[in-house]
C-alpha cells in the first residue's frame, strides 16, 4: 500500500478547536450531481484560528466567511484546512456529490430509486466539509429541493416548518430540528413511498405521529413494525420514565443498507428486513427481530441521541446500553428465559470467538483504523452484558436511580463510559472502581470452580479461580470483578439457603481476585451447585460436574435458565469426549445419560413448549469452535451430525408424537404460539435424520400457511439433504423470484448446504435474477452463510472457497468496503485452524495485504490477522 492508514488512540481525545452551533443545508437533489450548500455558525474554543474540516469524495465549488469569499484555505486528503479565520463566523461552503455512484452507502446514496443517507459513523463527510465527530453538537436546518413527481416525499429530523413549489416543476420542504445533534444523526429521504400513519400520545399527554415509509406496494407488511413501535413507546415510559421529545417520529425502510437501522433523530432509517412482515412472507424470528431493533432504535433516542457518545471509542455508551434496554423490552414482552438463551447463544459462540481473535478488543477500544470495523459483538453485546452485570449489582431500583441521575447530568451532551458508571456509583452508593476494568480489558475470562463437601463440618467450600488469556491486543490481564450467581440444591431438590459463619448471604458473589474460597455451612448433606445462575457474567465456566448431577439440575434446578444450561454442559461434556475419541480413531458413543434426559425434558407437559425447543437445540458451531484452540473442523462436524442422527433414532417416537400434537390451525404471532411452532419444527428437524424424514418435511411444505412452517420444512430438507430438497428450492424460488427479502432465505439455504456441489451452486445463484452483488442483505445471504454456516465446503481442503472468498472480497473492496470487511471475519482465524488450511488462508491474506487500493475496513483486520 502506498500510504499506511494512521489508527486513532482513545488516550489522544482533544476538544475539538470550534464550536458549530447551527447548520443551515440547502440540497439541489439530482441523481449524479447533488449540490450541497451548508451555512455554519462557528465559534474559535480556544486559540488556535485555523479549522480543519473533515471530507471526503467530495467537489467543492466555493468557501465564504461572514458572506465574502475566503481564500485562506487548501484540501488535502480528507480535510479542508481553513486558515487566518475570525473568532466567531458564518462559514458557508458549498460541494457537489454523486448519490448514483456511491455504492458504498455510506454518505447520500440512491436505493431503488430514493435519496436517503447514511451517517454514522463518519458518513457526513461524504455529505459536505464539516467538523465530522460526535462532540460537535448543532442545530441542524435542512432544506431540500427536488423534482416533485418523482420524490414527492422530501424527509429530515425534526418537524417540517415549510414547503412550496419551484417553477420549474420541482418542489421543496423545509425542516427543523429543534435538539443540537451531531452530525452522524443527521438524515435525508426523498422518494415516493406508501405511508402507515398512525398516532401515539405520551403520558404527558403529548401527541405524536407515526409514520412509516416503505416502497409502494408494500403497506399491508408494515403493521407489525407500527405495532413494534407503539409497544416501545409505552415501555420506555413505564419502565424507563422515558417519553418521546419530538412531535412526529418517522420510519423509512430501504432495501440497500449496510447494517440493521439507523436511530437519526425523528427520522430513522431501516433495512426493510427490520420492517416488512406478513405470514406470508416473514418467520417467527422475522418477527421477533423487527420487535427488537424498531425498539432498539426508539430506546436510542434517550441513549444515544439525548445523551450521545464525546468520541467513538465510547461507542458502547449508547450501543451496549441500548442492547440492554431493547434485550429488556423483548423480555418484558415475550418470554424472559428464551430471550437470554437467545442472548447467551451469541455471547458464548460469535463473540467468544471475536475475544480470541485478532480483532479482540475491549467494549470501550483502545486504537481505531476504520470506526466501521467496531461495531461488533464485543461493543455491543458484550457492552449490554457489562450494564447487566452493573443492574445485577445494583438491582433494579438503583439502576433506575442510576439512569436518572445520568440523564440529570448529561442530557444535551456527549458523554463517556466512564460518566455513565460514575452515575451509576453516585446514584447507588455501589463501589464500581474495580468493576471498571470490564470496560478496558478484553478476552473472555476463565472461571475454574471447585467444590468440596465436608460431612463432619457440614460446610461446602467453593473455590473459585479466574484467568484471562493474553488477546493479540493486550497480553497482560488482570483479575476483574464478577458477579457469579449461586444456588445450592439438597438431594431432594430443595433449595439450600446460603449462609456463612451462621449468617445468610445472597445468591450473588463477588468474584475480585484471581483465587477466591467461600464456606458454606449448615449444609447438611452434598449439595450440588447450580453456577453462574442467568450467565451473571460474560465468562466461561469449569467445573466438573457427573452426569448424574447434571441431569439432576436439569430437572431440579428452579430457575429455567439454570436447566437449560445443565442440559447444554451436559451436551457440550459429550461433544468434546467424543471429538477427541474420534481424533483417536475411536467411534462415537453417546450415554443414555443423554437419551433419558432429553426424553424427560421433550415429554414434560408442565414445560413452556419455547423452552423444550432450546433444551433440544444443540450448541452451535461457533460456540463448539471456541473450545479448542486448534479447530479440527471435519471431526467437530462429523461428531455434532452423528449426536444429531443419534437422538433422531433414539427419540424418534417421542419426537412424532410432540411434533403431531402442536400442529395449530392459524398462524398468528403471539408468544405461545411461536413457542409451539418453534418445538414443532425442532421435531422435525430431527425428525428429517430418521426414514419418514422425506415424507413429512414434504408433508410440512405442501400444507404450510405460514412462513415460519415453509422455512422449516426447506431447512430441514437441507441440512439432512433428503429427496425433496431440489424440488422444494425449486417451487419456492417460483413463487419468490421476484421479492429479493423473501429470497433471502432461500439464498442462506443455497450458501449452507452441505452438498458437496455447494461452492459452485453459490455461483450460479450469483446469477439468480434476485441476486445483486450490489445489495448488502444478498450477499451475506448467499455469501455471508457460505463462508460463516457451511464448514465443510467452505473450509474444503482444496482451498477452492478461500480463492471465491478472494474474489469476492476483491470486489466488494473497492463497491463496499464495509461489507467486505464483515463478509472476512471467517478468515482472520486462520490460526485456530490446521496446517494446510491455515497455509491456503493466509496466502489470500498475504495477496490482499499488497493489493494496490486496499480500504482502511480490509487493510485494519488483514494486517491483524498477519501480525498475530
Ligand atoms: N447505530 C446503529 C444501531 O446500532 C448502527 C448502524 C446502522 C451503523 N448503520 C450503520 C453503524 C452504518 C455503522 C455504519 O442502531
Ligand atoms: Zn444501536
Amino acid at each position: 500500500m502506498a500510504n499506511v492508514p494512521q489508527a486513532k488512540y482513545r488516550k489522544d481525545y482533544q476538544r475539538p478547536t470550534h464550536t458549530i452551533t447551527d447548520i443551515n443545508l440547502t440540497f439541489h437533489l439530482d441523481a449524479s450531481v447533488t449540490q450541497v450548500t451548508a451555512v455554519s455558525s462557528v465559534k474559535q474554543q480556544g486559540d488556535d484560528n485555523t479549522l480543519v474540516l473533515d471530507g471526503d469524495n467530495l467537489v467543492l465549488k466555493s468557501v465564504t466567511v461572514n458572506g465574502a469569499e475566503w481564500e485562506h484555505y487548501q484540501e488535502s486528503e480528507g480535510h479542508l484546512i481553513l486558515t487566518k479565520l475570525p473568532d466567531v463566523f458564518e462559514l458557508s461552503i458549498v460541494t457537489t456529490i454523486d448519490p448514483l455512484n456511491n455504492t458504498a452507502l455510506e454518505g447520500l446514496y440512491i436505493s431503488d430509486g430514493a435519496f436517503c443517507t447514511q451517517c454514522e459513523a463518519e458518513g457526513f463527510r461524504r455529505i459536505t466539509y464539516y467538523l465530522d465527530r460526535p462532540d460537535v453538537l448543532a442545530r441542524f436546518i435542512t432544506t431540500i429541493i427536488a423534482d416533485k413527481t418523482r420524490y414527492p416525499y422530501l424527509l429530515s429530523n425534526g418537524n417540517m416548518v415549510e414547503k412550496g413549489q419551484t417553477d420549474d416543476g420541482k418542489h421543496w420542504v423545509t425542516w427543523k430540528d429543534p435538539h443540537p445533534k451531531p452530525a452522524y444523526l443527521f438524515a435525508l429521504v426523498a422518494g415516493d413511498f406508501d405511508v402507515l400513519r398512525d398516532q401515539f400520545t405520551t403520558r404527558s399527554g403529548r401527541d405524536v405521529a407515526l409514520e412509516i415509509f416503505v416502497d409502494k406496494g408494500n403497506l399491508e407488511r408494515s403493521h407489525h413494525a407500527m405495532v413494534s413501535l407503539k409497544n416501545a413507546m409505552k415501555w420506555d415510559e413505564e419502565r424507563f420514565g422515558l417519553e418521546y421529545d419530538l412531535d412526529i417520529y418517522m420510519i423509512v425502510a430501504v432495501d440497500f443498507f449496510n447494517m440493521g437501522a439507523m436511530e437519526n433523530k425523528g427520522l430513522n432509517v431501516f433495512n426493510s428486513k427490520y420492517v416488512l412482515a406478513n405470514d406470508q412472507t416473514a418467520t417467527d424470528s422475522d418477527y421477533l427481530g423487527i420487535e427488537s431493533v424498531i425498539g432498539h432504535e426508539y430506546f436510542h433516542n434517550w441513549t444515544g441521541n439525548r445523551v450521545t457518545c464525546r468520541d467513538w471509542f465510547q461507542l458502547s455508551l449508547k450501543e451496549g446500553l441500548t442492547v440492554f434496554r431493547d434485550q429488556e423490552f423483548s423480555s418484558d414482552l415475550g418470554s424472559r428465559v428464551v430471550n437470554r438463551i437467545h442472548n447467551v447463544r451469541i455471547i458464548r459462540g460469535p463473540q467468544f470467538a471475536e475475544d480470541a481473535s485478532p480483532m479482540s478488543h475491549p467494549i470501550r477500544p483502545e486504537k481505531v483504523i476504520e470506526m466501521n470495523n467496531f461495531y461488533t459483538l464485543t461493543v455491543y453485546e458484550k457492552g449490554s452484558e457489562v450494564i447487566r452485570m452493573i443492574h445485577t449489582l445494583l438491582g433494579e431500583e438503583n439502576f433506575q436511580k442510576g439512569m436518572r441521575l445520568y440523564f440529570e447530568r448529561h442530557d444535551g451532551t456527549a458523554a463517556t463510559c466512564e460518566d455513565f458508571v460514575s452515575a451509576m456509583e453516585d446514584a447507588s452508593g455501589v463501589d464500581l472502581a474495580h468493576f471498571r476494568h470490564w470496560y478496558s480489558q478484553s478476552g473472555t475470562p476463565v472461571l475454574d470452580v471447585e467444590g468440596t463437601y465436608n460431612d463432619v463440618e457440614k460446610t461446602y467450600t467453593l473455590k473459585v479461580k479466574q484467568q484471562t488469556n493474553p488477546t493479540v491486543d493486550q497480553p497482560e490481564k488482570c483479575a476483574l470483578h464478577i458477579p457469579l450467581d449461586v444456588e445450592l440444591y439438597a438431594p431432594d431438590g430443595t433449595i439450600i439457603p446460603l449462609q456463612c459463619n451462621g449468617k445468610k448471604i445472597a445468591n450473588v458473589l463477588n468474584i475480585k481476585e484471581s483465587e477466591q474460597v467461600f464456606v458454606f455451612d449448615n449444609v447438611e448433606s452434598k449439595p450440588v451447585p447450580s453456577l453462574l445462575r442467568e450467565f451473571s457474567a460474560p465468562v466461561r465456566l469449569n467445573f466438573s460436574y457427573t452426569d448424574d448431577e447434571l441431569s439432576f439440575l436439569i430437572v431440579n434446578a428452579t430457575n429455567d435458565f439454570a436447566r437449560w444450561d445443565a442440559g447444554q454442559m451436559l451436551l457440550a461434556k459429550h461433544i468434546r469426549s467424543n471429538i477427541s475419541r474420534v481424533e483417536k480413531g475411536q467411534d462415537v458413543i453417546w450415554p443414555e445419560s443423554i437419551i433419558t434426559a432429553f426424553k424427560g425434558v421433550l415429554t414434560n407437559d408442565s414445560l413452556e413448549a419455547a423452552f423444550i425447543a432450546e433444551m433440544l437445540t444443540l450448541p452451535g458451531l461457533s460456540e463448539v469452535f471456541g473450545w479448542y484452540e486448534q479447530i479440527d473442523i471435519d471431526y467437530i462436524d462429523t461428531v455434532l451430525t452423528s449426536l444429531k442422527k443419534t437422538l433422531a433414532s433414539e427419540l424418534k417416537e417421542a419426537f412424532a408424537q410432540c411434533y403431531q400434537a402442536l400442529f395449530l390451525p392459524e398462524y398468528t404471532t403471539d408468544h405461545g404460539s411461536i413457542g409451539k411452532r418453534a418445538l414443532k419444527n425442532v421435531c422435525l428437524l430431527y425428525l428429517a435424520y430418521t426414514e419418514d424424514g422425506d415424507a413429512l418435511v414434504n408433508e410440512q411444505y405442501r400444507t404450510s400457511n405460514n412462513m415460519t412452517d415453509t422455512i422449516a420444512a426447506m431447512t430441514a430438507a437441507n441440512h439432512a439433504e433428503l429427496p425433496c430438497r431440489e424440488p422444494l428450492m425449486e417451487s419456492y424460488s417460483e413463487h419468490w423470484k421476484h421479492d429479493g427479502l423473501v429470497m433471502d432465505k432461500w439464498f442462506i439455504l443455497q450458501g449452507s448446504s452441505p452438498s458437496e456441489s455447494a461452492l459452485s451452486v453459490v455461483k450460479q445463484c450469483m446469477n439468480h435474477d434476485a441476486f445483486s452483488m450490489k445489495n448488502p442483505n444478498r450477499i451475506r445471504s448467499l455469501i455471508g452463510s457460505f463462508m460463516n454456516q457451511n464448514p465443510s465446503q467452505f473450509h474444503k481442503k482444496d482451498g477452492s472457497g478461500y480463492r471465491f472468498a478472494l474474489d469476492i472480497l476483491k470486489q466488494l473492496n473497492v463497491s463496499n468496503p464495509q461489507v467486505a470487511a464483515r463478509l472476512i471475519d471467517p478468515l482472520l482465524k486462520f490460526k485456530h485452524y490446521d496446517v494446510a488450511r491455515q497455509e491456503l488462508i493466509r496466502s489470500v491474506l498475504e495477496e490482499l495485504h499488497t493489493m494496490q487500493g486496499l480500504a482502511k475496513d480490509l487493510y485494519e483486520k488483514v494486517s491483524k490477522a498477519l501480525e498475530s
